[in-house]
């Protein structure tokens, strides 16, 4: 273990090896997430498709592209961002995830928000927005507004893949550029005033969005291993 790193990048050394799930059978490799440990805008995604599978980085193939469109239109650089998925591995023909892939998967991405600790969330298509807002409202409805959970600003957004053949969505997916150019760059984020350790807050979810969210468990003292605690699991679950 490399001592030097900063720690979200010692964990995706860790889980280079998970066997968590079925997909480490047919993986080329795990696609951990691209991205300073500084971000203060996380993008996650579904997961890795062929050209990540093989490249090792997110968002390297067509959607990647329309994705880095967006990040311009938004006046944001690559650079800048952090980018991952809900789930490391290929799926086998880029299917959907499964559920027992994205629980199983579920923690590392969580311990990768806690150490990250956006100011914003971009969740990209619906597994995602799903996922993080804990919500089964359509993307549709959800796409282009911006949630408060746990003190970070989430946008959901349709999945860029969805979007590069489909105008319905391409059209409200770059809509939602100036939002989050306002979001990252606006005035607000200038003075960030985030405290230390997220707090709970839900100002604008949609009904059924968070609504039984208990309050979020401290941050566990120790980094966890790959088999992680219920209490990291339950962070983003709650
Ligand atoms: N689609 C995703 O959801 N993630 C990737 O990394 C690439 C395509």
């Amino acid at each position: 273990m490399n001592e030097q790193l900063p720690e979200i990048e010692q964990l995706g050394l860790q889980a280079a090896d998970c066997q968590l799930c079925t997909l480490a059978a047919r993986r080329t490799q795990v696609v951990w997430g691209d991205g300073p440990a500084t971000a203060r805008v996380v993008f996650v995604g579904e997961a890795p498709g062929r050209k990540e599978d093989e490249g090792g980085r997110p968002f390297i193939g067509a959607a990647g592209h329309l994705l880095d469109e967006l990040l311009e239109a938004a006046h944001i650089t690559r650079a800048d961002v952090y980018i991952t998925n809900i789930v490391k591995c290929r799926p086998p023909g880029n299917r959907d995830p499964l559920d027992e892939e994205i629980v199983a998967c579920r923690a590392y991405l969580n311990r990768q928000l806690q150490l990250l600790h956006p100011k914003v969330i971009v969740t990209l298509g619906r597994f995602a927005t799903h996922l993080i807002l804990q919500t089964t409202e359509g993307i549709s409805r959800l796409q282009g507004r911006v949630f408060e959970r746990h003190g970070y600003k989430v946008l959901p957004l349709y999945h860029p893949a969805a979007a590069i053949y489909d105008l319905m969505k391409k059209e409200p997916l770059f809509a939602a550029a100036p939002i989050l150019d306002e979001l990252v760059n606006g005035a607000e984020s200038a003075s960030d005033t985030r405290s230390p350790v997220p707090t709970q807050q839900e100002t604008t979810a949609p009904a059924g969005v968070g609504r039984d969210a208990p309050g979020v468990p401290p941050a566990p003292a120790e980094p966890p291993q790959p088999q992680f605690t219920q209490e990291t699991l339950d962070i983003w679950n709650a």
